[in-house]
């Protein structure tokens, strides 16, 4: 399935240059930092991802998160910039994505991936978003798309993102979230226990984001959850997502 997508892509952006056909039909503008508030906003994301002809993400909800990471993206770079996808997954459309906008300096990390590899225009290798290894301001975004639940140090993950991006660039975080919190006691999944972020959590995030230069762009207070739009059947748990955008400050 994710040789399928990235063939895919490859071919779309071969069909471009031969009849100038497979771009892209517009640039998404959603917003930046937000809760998922229900089911048919993440229906919404992927119609409007389908629209767009963009890649789909196997887990429909991980379109909302997708397509939200792709749309700040755009606003904060330009394809000639480096961008990072920390955490990224083979079946991933994020990177794929930002191709078929014409991006061409693409890397995407994982603990788990072996040998590096080239795969439709991007570079995918091992890699720890606590210490990447790269070199300071070296890219114009950093996007991490549900990878900090899964026993990540945050202020580790934060600070390295601080480093590795361009001041004036873009960070993007999303993870699960419900604000009252959900019980995940005694739950393992990725070789770490299942966290599902709250509210002070968040908050928390927010705060140490502030300390090493990233500045939120929007409104943190609304933290606020309606429904609880995702549900992971391996658990049975329901909760939803937040999608945080940050800047980094020009020092
Ligand atoms: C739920 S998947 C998300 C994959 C992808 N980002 C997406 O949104 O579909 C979480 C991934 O985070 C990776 N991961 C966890 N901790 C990591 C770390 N410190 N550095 C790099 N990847 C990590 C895991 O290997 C796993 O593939």
């Amino acid at each position: 399935m994710a040789a399928a997508l990235w063939t895919r892509v490859g071919a779309r952006r071969a069909t471009e240059r031969v009849v100038g056909r497979g771009a892209p039909t517009g640039r998404p503008t959603v917003r930046a930092t937000g809760v998922l508030q229900s089911r048919e906003e993440w229906e919404r994301a992927t119609r409007n991802m389908r629209a767009l002809r963009l890649p789909l993400h196997p887990d429909g909800s991980k379109n909302w998160d997708t397509l939200a990471a792709i749309s700040s993206t755009l606003a904060h770079t330009s394809p000639a910039e480096r961008v990072l996808d920390a955490g990224a997954a083979l079946y991933s459309t994020f990177l794929p994505s930002l191709r078929l906008y014409g991006y061409t300096d693409l890397v995407g990390t994982n603990l788990e991936f072996g040998r590096r590899i080239a795969l439709g225009g991007v570079r995918l290798e091992q890699g720890d978003i606590e210490a990447t290894g790269f070199a300071d301001g070296s890219f114009g975004a950093v996007v991490c798309l549900s990878v900090i639940e899964h026993g990540v140090d945050v202020r580790a993950f934060l600070t390295e993102a601080a480093r590795i991006v361009r001041p004036g660039g873009m960070v993007f975080v999303s993870t699960d979230y419900w604000a009252g919190g959900v019980d995940t006691t005694g739950l393992v999944a990725y070789g770490t226990p299942v966290r599902i972020f709250d509210r002070a959590a968040i908050e928390g995030l927010i705060a140490i984001a502030a300390e090493v230069g990233l500045r939120l762009d929007g409104d943190a207070t609304d933290l606020d959850c309606l429904e609880r739009a995702v549900h992971w059947k391996r658990f049975d748990l329901r909760y939803t997502y937040v999608a945080l955008t940050f800047r980094a400050e020009t020092r």
